[in-house]
């Protein structure tokens, strides 16, 4: 992956971030959330920075992002669409929910839509099993989702996104 070069002012944002949570290296999944909800991904060059305000190693850093699947490094879409694949979801129709946006979207999990509109992941368990199976389309929730609804759903987001 190619390099990128941080602007002073997110250098300035990790650092405040890191600073609320005392540089403390015990708060590293909060930080990480933080910078995350504020930056949309976690890019090595963000998780230097991290690791240097926490006093930790770079490794460890990249050790959580990489184990954790609501953590990215990579750039989301304007929408990030995650489908909720843990066990209640599961049984109850996620793959094929996942498998839906996949054929509407032509992308893979993980992957951004040329337009940059919407991007796919899967998460774990988001704690709303009584509404299985969940897709979160940024932090708005939708339960009992079928494959049908799924078309609806990226409609209504290409509608929200009127911006030309
Ligand atoms: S398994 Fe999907 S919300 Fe719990």
């Amino acid at each position: 992956m190619p390099k990128i070069k941080l602007a002073e002012k997110t250098i300035e944002l990790i650092k405040e971030i890191c600073a609320s949570f005392d540089n403390k290296e015990g708060e590293l999944i909060n930080v990480l959330h933080q910078v995350q909800s504020k930056l949309g991904y976690l890019p090595a060059e963000v998780q230097e920075v991290i690791a240097r305000e926490l006093n930790m190693s770079v490794a460890k850093v990249y050790g959580v992002v990489t184990f954790y699947s609501f953590f990215t490094m990579k750039p989301q879409g304007e929408f990030p669409i995650s489908i909720c694949m843990g066990t209640a979801c599961y049984v109850r129709g996620a793959e094929q929910v996942l498998s839906e946006f996949k054929r509407q979207l032509k992308i893979e999990v993980g992957q951004t839509t040329a337009d940059g509109k919407f991007s796919l992941s899967s998460l774990r368990c988001v704690g709303a099993c009584g509404l299985a199976p969940v897709v979160m389309v940024g932090e708005k929730v939708f339960g009992r989702v079928t494959s049908p609804q799924v078309l609806k759903i990226i409609e209504e987001y290409k509608e929200v996104n009127v911006e030309e």
